[in-house]
Protein backbone atom coordinates (compact mmCIF):
# COMPACT_ATOMS: atom_id res chain seq x y z
CA UNK A 1 0.00 0.00 0.00
CA UNK A 2 1.00 3.42 -0.75
CA UNK A 3 0.12 6.78 0.56
CA UNK A 4 0.58 10.39 -0.56
CA UNK A 5 -0.90 13.30 -0.02
CA UNK A 6 -0.64 16.67 -1.27
CA UNK A 7 -2.40 20.43 0.22
CA UNK A 8 -4.67 23.15 -0.38
CA UNK A 9 -3.30 26.51 -1.94
CA UNK A 10 -4.45 30.08 -1.61
CA UNK A 11 -3.56 32.78 -3.81
CA UNK A 12 -1.90 35.74 -2.48
CA UNK A 13 -1.62 38.25 -4.69
CA UNK A 14 -1.99 38.25 -8.80
CA UNK A 15 -4.75 35.72 -9.86
CA UNK A 16 -6.49 35.89 -13.28
CA UNK A 17 -2.95 38.70 -14.05
CA UNK A 18 -0.85 35.67 -13.48
CA UNK A 19 -2.67 33.93 -16.64
CA UNK A 20 -1.38 37.00 -18.60
CA UNK A 21 2.01 36.92 -17.47
CA UNK A 22 1.53 38.90 -14.28
CA UNK A 23 3.51 37.69 -11.40
CA UNK A 24 1.44 36.20 -8.66
CA UNK A 25 2.18 35.05 -5.23
CA UNK A 26 0.27 31.76 -3.35
CA UNK A 27 1.04 29.48 -0.57
CA UNK A 28 -0.15 26.12 0.20
CA UNK A 29 -2.72 25.50 3.20
CA UNK A 30 -0.65 22.43 4.92
CA UNK A 31 -3.83 21.37 7.41
CA UNK A 32 -6.08 20.82 4.43
CA UNK A 33 -5.07 17.68 2.37
CA UNK A 34 -6.13 15.21 -0.68
CA UNK A 35 -4.70 12.32 0.09
CA UNK A 36 -4.59 9.04 -2.85
CA UNK A 37 -3.70 5.47 -1.31
CA UNK A 38 -3.07 3.09 -4.61
CA UNK A 39 -3.13 -0.97 -3.14
CA UNK A 40 -2.55 -3.59 -5.23
CA UNK A 41 -5.66 -5.45 -6.23
CA UNK A 42 -6.80 -8.79 -6.33
CA UNK A 43 -9.55 -8.09 -8.70
CA UNK A 44 -8.70 -7.39 -12.43
CA UNK A 45 -8.42 -4.14 -13.46
CA UNK A 46 -7.97 -0.70 -11.71
CA UNK A 47 -10.86 0.04 -9.20
CA UNK A 48 -11.15 4.29 -8.65
CA UNK A 49 -12.81 5.49 -5.56
CA UNK A 50 -13.70 8.72 -4.82
CA UNK A 51 -16.23 9.00 -2.38
CA UNK A 52 -16.17 12.90 -2.22
CA UNK A 53 -16.38 12.83 -6.04
CA UNK A 54 -19.09 10.42 -5.98
CA UNK A 55 -16.47 7.86 -8.30
CA UNK A 56 -16.50 4.12 -8.08
CA UNK A 57 -15.56 2.76 -11.05
CA UNK A 58 -13.28 0.73 -13.20
CA UNK A 59 -10.83 2.31 -15.18
CA UNK A 60 -11.66 0.72 -18.23
CA UNK A 61 -15.34 2.16 -18.38
CA UNK A 62 -14.23 5.49 -16.78
CA UNK A 63 -15.38 8.68 -19.39
CA UNK A 64 -12.50 10.36 -21.29
CA UNK A 65 -12.80 13.34 -18.78
CA UNK A 66 -13.16 11.48 -15.47
CA UNK A 67 -10.79 13.63 -13.44
CA UNK A 68 -9.32 10.20 -11.33
CA UNK A 69 -8.78 8.49 -14.83
CA UNK A 70 -7.53 11.00 -16.68
CA UNK A 71 -4.23 11.01 -14.19
CA UNK A 72 -3.51 7.45 -14.30
CA UNK A 73 -3.85 7.67 -17.96
CA UNK A 74 -1.35 10.42 -17.91
CA UNK A 75 1.10 9.00 -15.68
CA UNK A 76 0.76 5.68 -17.69
CA UNK A 77 1.92 7.43 -20.95
CA UNK A 78 4.03 9.33 -19.15
CA UNK A 79 5.96 6.09 -18.29
CA UNK A 80 5.59 4.81 -21.31
CA UNK A 81 3.68 1.52 -19.21
CA UNK A 82 2.27 -0.84 -21.90
CA UNK A 83 -0.57 -2.19 -19.22
CA UNK A 84 -0.45 -1.12 -15.07
CA UNK A 85 -0.91 -3.34 -12.88
CA UNK A 86 -4.59 -4.95 -11.02
CA UNK A 87 -4.76 -1.71 -8.45
CA UNK A 88 -7.32 0.27 -6.01
CA UNK A 89 -6.74 3.66 -6.02
CA UNK A 90 -8.73 5.49 -3.32
CA UNK A 91 -9.39 9.26 -3.17
CA UNK A 92 -10.43 11.18 -0.07
CA UNK A 93 -10.38 15.38 0.28
CA UNK A 94 -10.17 17.81 3.04
CA UNK A 95 -10.56 20.72 0.60
CA UNK A 96 -13.49 21.99 -0.89
CA UNK A 97 -14.43 21.53 -4.05
CA UNK A 98 -14.52 24.42 -6.76
CA UNK A 99 -14.10 26.96 -3.95
CA UNK A 100 -10.81 28.36 -5.13
CA UNK A 101 -8.30 26.16 -2.60
CA UNK A 102 -7.08 24.25 -5.65
CA UNK A 103 -8.70 20.95 -4.88
CA UNK A 104 -8.56 19.56 -8.62
CA UNK A 105 -5.12 20.41 -8.36
CA UNK A 106 -4.58 18.54 -5.10
CA UNK A 107 -6.27 15.53 -5.47
CA UNK A 108 -4.11 15.02 -9.06
CA UNK A 109 -1.06 15.53 -7.33
CA UNK A 110 -1.94 12.89 -4.51
CA UNK A 111 -2.65 10.32 -7.26
CA UNK A 112 0.68 11.42 -9.15
CA UNK A 113 2.88 10.94 -6.12
CA UNK A 114 0.87 7.89 -4.47
CA UNK A 115 0.92 5.74 -8.12
CA UNK A 116 4.23 6.96 -9.41
CA UNK A 117 6.16 5.63 -5.92
CA UNK A 118 3.60 2.40 -5.53
CA UNK A 119 4.85 1.72 -9.31
CA UNK A 120 8.55 2.68 -8.45
CA UNK A 121 9.17 5.30 -10.65
CA UNK A 122 11.01 7.42 -8.66
CA UNK A 123 11.32 10.37 -11.50
CA UNK A 124 7.95 10.93 -11.38
CA UNK A 125 7.12 11.08 -8.17
CA UNK A 126 9.55 14.14 -7.75
CA UNK A 127 7.81 17.20 -7.18
CA UNK A 128 8.99 18.73 -10.70
CA UNK A 129 7.54 15.82 -12.33
CA UNK A 130 4.34 16.13 -9.89
CA UNK A 131 3.89 19.59 -11.33
CA UNK A 132 4.37 18.79 -14.52
CA UNK A 133 1.77 16.04 -15.00
CA UNK A 134 -0.45 17.94 -12.45
CA UNK A 135 -0.75 20.69 -15.36
CA UNK A 136 -1.42 18.54 -18.09
CA UNK A 137 -4.42 17.62 -16.33
CA UNK A 138 -5.34 21.26 -15.40
CA UNK A 139 -5.73 21.85 -18.65
CA UNK A 140 -7.98 19.19 -19.35
CA UNK A 141 -10.44 20.85 -16.82
CA UNK A 142 -9.46 24.95 -17.06
CA UNK A 143 -8.46 25.48 -20.30
CA UNK A 144 -5.68 27.91 -20.00
CA UNK A 145 -4.38 27.33 -16.49
CA UNK A 146 -1.79 29.69 -15.19
CA UNK A 147 0.71 26.89 -13.72
CA UNK A 148 0.58 28.26 -10.47
CA UNK A 149 -1.98 26.12 -8.27
CA UNK A 150 0.13 22.82 -9.89
CA UNK A 151 3.85 24.35 -8.92
CA UNK A 152 1.70 24.88 -5.14
CA UNK A 153 0.79 21.68 -4.33
CA UNK A 154 3.51 19.98 -6.09
CA UNK A 155 6.28 21.72 -4.06
CA UNK A 156 3.93 22.99 -0.98
CA UNK A 157 5.99 26.15 -0.83
CA UNK A 158 4.97 29.88 -0.89
CA UNK A 159 6.00 30.59 -4.65
CA UNK A 160 6.26 33.83 -6.40
CA UNK A 161 5.63 32.54 -10.20
CA UNK A 162 5.47 34.15 -13.43
CA UNK A 163 4.08 32.37 -16.20
CA UNK A 164 6.35 32.96 -19.41
CA UNK A 165 8.28 30.87 -22.46
CA UNK A 166 9.98 28.64 -22.66
CA UNK A 167 9.85 27.87 -18.77
CA UNK A 168 7.64 29.67 -15.79
CA UNK A 169 9.94 31.52 -13.51
CA UNK A 170 9.50 29.75 -9.93
CA UNK A 171 10.90 30.91 -6.93
CA UNK A 172 10.83 30.99 -3.54
CA UNK A 173 11.27 33.75 -1.31
CA UNK A 174 12.25 34.72 2.39
CA UNK A 175 9.01 35.88 4.78
CA UNK A 176 9.91 37.88 7.46
CA UNK A 177 7.38 37.97 9.38
CA UNK A 178 4.76 35.30 9.46
CA UNK A 179 1.71 36.07 7.90
CA UNK A 180 -1.66 34.61 9.76
CA UNK A 181 -4.90 34.68 7.40
CA UNK A 182 -8.20 33.47 8.25
CA UNK A 183 -9.88 31.82 5.02
CA UNK A 184 -13.32 31.93 4.76
CA UNK A 185 -15.96 30.39 2.26
CA UNK A 186 -18.89 32.36 0.99
CA UNK A 187 -20.39 28.44 0.63
CA UNK A 188 -21.11 29.18 -3.06
CA UNK A 189 -19.29 27.01 -5.32
CA UNK A 190 -17.45 28.73 -8.55
CA UNK A 191 -15.81 27.32 -11.83
CA UNK A 192 -12.50 28.11 -12.15
CA UNK A 193 -12.90 27.07 -16.26
CA UNK A 194 -16.05 29.53 -16.36
CA UNK A 195 -14.51 32.56 -14.67
CA UNK A 196 -11.13 32.63 -16.15
CA UNK A 197 -13.23 32.06 -19.39
CA UNK A 198 -15.27 34.88 -18.84
CA UNK A 199 -12.07 37.17 -17.89
CA UNK A 200 -10.56 36.11 -21.33
CA UNK A 201 -13.75 36.95 -23.45
CA UNK A 202 -13.92 40.02 -21.51
CA UNK A 203 -10.23 40.83 -22.04
CA UNK A 204 -10.43 40.26 -25.47
CA UNK A 205 -13.81 42.71 -26.24
CA UNK A 206 -11.52 45.65 -23.95
CA UNK A 207 -8.10 44.61 -24.16
CA UNK A 208 -6.38 48.19 -23.31
CA UNK A 209 -8.53 48.12 -20.13
CA UNK A 210 -7.90 44.84 -18.99
CA UNK A 211 -4.51 44.79 -20.01
CA UNK A 212 -4.29 48.33 -17.02
CA UNK A 213 -5.58 46.05 -14.83
CA UNK A 214 -3.41 43.11 -14.78
CA UNK A 215 -0.77 45.59 -15.05
CA UNK A 216 -2.08 46.91 -11.28
CA UNK A 217 -2.25 43.41 -10.15
CA UNK A 218 1.66 42.91 -11.60
CA UNK A 219 2.84 45.71 -9.51
CA UNK A 220 0.99 44.80 -6.58
CA UNK A 221 2.71 41.63 -6.74
CA UNK A 222 5.86 42.98 -6.88
CA UNK A 223 5.78 44.85 -4.49
CA UNK A 224 4.42 42.29 -2.14
CA UNK A 225 7.39 40.21 -2.63
CA UNK A 226 9.84 42.97 -1.05
CA UNK A 227 7.43 43.81 1.96
CA UNK A 228 6.38 40.04 3.04
CA UNK A 229 10.43 39.85 2.80
CA UNK A 230 11.03 43.10 4.79
CA UNK A 231 8.39 41.75 6.98
CA UNK A 232 6.01 44.92 6.94
CA UNK A 233 2.91 43.18 7.16
CA UNK A 234 0.59 46.24 7.75
CA UNK A 235 1.79 46.97 4.20
CA UNK A 236 0.96 43.75 2.76
CA UNK A 237 -2.62 44.40 3.88
CA UNK A 238 -2.72 46.92 2.52
CA UNK A 239 -1.76 45.63 -1.07
CA UNK A 240 -4.60 43.02 -0.78
CA UNK A 241 -6.76 45.74 -0.23
CA UNK A 242 -5.52 47.10 -3.42
CA UNK A 243 -5.58 43.94 -5.14
CA UNK A 244 -9.11 43.11 -4.33
CA UNK A 245 -10.43 46.94 -5.66
CA UNK A 246 -8.50 45.51 -9.21
CA UNK A 247 -10.52 42.05 -8.91
CA UNK A 248 -13.56 44.00 -8.40
CA UNK A 249 -13.06 45.84 -11.52
CA UNK A 250 -12.43 42.64 -13.32
CA UNK A 251 -15.70 41.93 -12.31
CA UNK A 252 -14.87 38.18 -10.21
CA UNK A 253 -16.21 39.39 -6.92
CA UNK A 254 -19.35 38.41 -5.78
CA UNK A 255 -21.99 40.26 -3.24
CA UNK A 256 -21.04 37.18 -0.66
CA UNK A 257 -17.33 37.84 -1.35
CA UNK A 258 -17.23 41.83 -0.92
CA UNK A 259 -19.82 41.51 2.41
CA UNK A 260 -16.94 39.10 4.03
CA UNK A 261 -13.61 41.28 3.05
CA UNK A 262 -16.16 43.98 4.51
CA UNK A 263 -17.36 42.20 7.64
CA UNK A 264 -13.21 41.45 7.92
CA UNK A 265 -11.68 44.52 7.46
CA UNK A 266 -14.27 46.70 9.57
CA UNK A 267 -13.62 44.38 12.62
CA UNK A 268 -9.83 45.20 12.15
CA UNK A 269 -7.97 42.92 9.44
CA UNK A 270 -4.81 44.48 8.08
CA UNK A 271 -6.17 43.41 4.38
CA UNK A 272 -8.74 41.42 2.79
CA UNK A 273 -9.37 40.10 -0.96
CA UNK A 274 -10.51 37.11 -2.75
CA UNK A 275 -8.47 34.25 -3.00
CA UNK A 276 -8.77 32.24 -6.53
CA UNK A 277 -11.33 32.72 -9.43
CA UNK A 278 -13.95 34.21 -7.71
CA UNK A 279 -17.42 35.14 -8.37
CA UNK A 280 -17.76 32.43 -5.22
CA UNK A 281 -14.82 30.19 -3.12
CA UNK A 282 -12.86 31.55 -0.33
CA UNK A 283 -11.61 35.43 0.88
CA UNK A 284 -8.21 35.75 3.03
CA UNK A 285 -8.14 38.25 5.64
CA UNK A 286 -4.69 39.04 7.18
CA UNK A 287 -4.86 39.97 10.53
CA UNK A 288 -2.67 40.24 14.03
CA UNK A 289 -2.86 37.38 16.47
CA UNK A 290 -4.50 40.42 18.66
CA UNK A 291 -7.74 40.68 16.09
CA UNK A 292 -8.14 37.48 14.94
CA UNK A 293 -10.51 36.35 17.28
CA UNK A 294 -13.18 39.53 16.47
CA UNK A 295 -11.97 38.85 12.74
CA UNK A 296 -13.45 35.83 12.92
CA UNK A 297 -16.83 36.15 14.86
CA UNK A 298 -17.14 39.28 12.64
CA UNK A 299 -16.90 36.74 9.00
CA UNK A 300 -19.47 34.30 10.94
CA UNK A 301 -21.67 37.25 11.46
CA UNK A 302 -21.64 37.94 7.70
CA UNK A 303 -22.15 34.68 6.65
CA UNK A 304 -19.15 32.37 6.07
CA UNK A 305 -19.64 29.12 5.66
CA UNK A 306 -16.53 27.90 7.32
CA UNK A 307 -13.52 29.46 8.70
CA UNK A 308 -9.90 28.44 8.99
CA UNK A 309 -6.75 29.93 10.43
CA UNK A 310 -3.33 29.51 8.13
CA UNK A 311 -0.27 31.01 9.14
CA UNK A 312 2.57 31.11 6.59
CA UNK A 313 5.57 31.31 9.10
CA UNK A 314 8.51 33.44 8.79
CA UNK A 315 11.74 31.94 7.23
CA UNK A 316 15.22 32.94 7.83
CA UNK A 317 16.76 35.43 4.98
CA UNK A 318 18.43 33.45 2.34
CA UNK A 319 18.44 34.23 -1.20
CA UNK A 320 15.94 33.54 -3.61
CA UNK A 321 16.32 30.51 -5.74
CA UNK A 322 14.87 29.11 -8.69
CA UNK A 323 12.67 25.94 -8.14
C1 LIG B 1 -6.84 29.93 -9.79
O1 LIG B 1 -6.37 29.40 -8.58
C2 LIG B 1 -6.00 31.12 -10.17
C3 LIG B 1 -6.34 31.72 -11.52
O2 LIG B 1 -5.40 32.80 -11.72
C4 LIG B 1 -6.26 30.72 -12.64
C5 LIG B 1 -4.85 30.27 -12.91
O3 LIG B 1 -3.87 30.90 -12.51
O4 LIG B 1 -4.71 29.22 -13.59
C6 LIG B 1 -7.73 32.36 -11.50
Amino acid sequence: MTCATAPGKIILFGEHAVVYGRPAIAAPVSQLRATAVVEDSRTPGIRLLAADLGTDIQLDDAAEDDPVAAVVRQLQLAAQLARLPDLTITVTSQIPIASGLGSGAAITAAVIRALARHLGLAQLSSDEWVSSLTYEIEKIHHGTPSGIDNTVVAYEKPVYFVRQQPQNRIETFAVGEPLRLLVADTGQSSSTKAVVGDVRRQWLAETAHFEALFDGCGRIARQARQVIEAGDVARVGRLMDDNHQLLQDMTVSSAALDALVRAAREAGALGAKLSGAGRGGNMIALVTAERETAVFHALQQAGARSILTTVIPSTSPNPDYEI
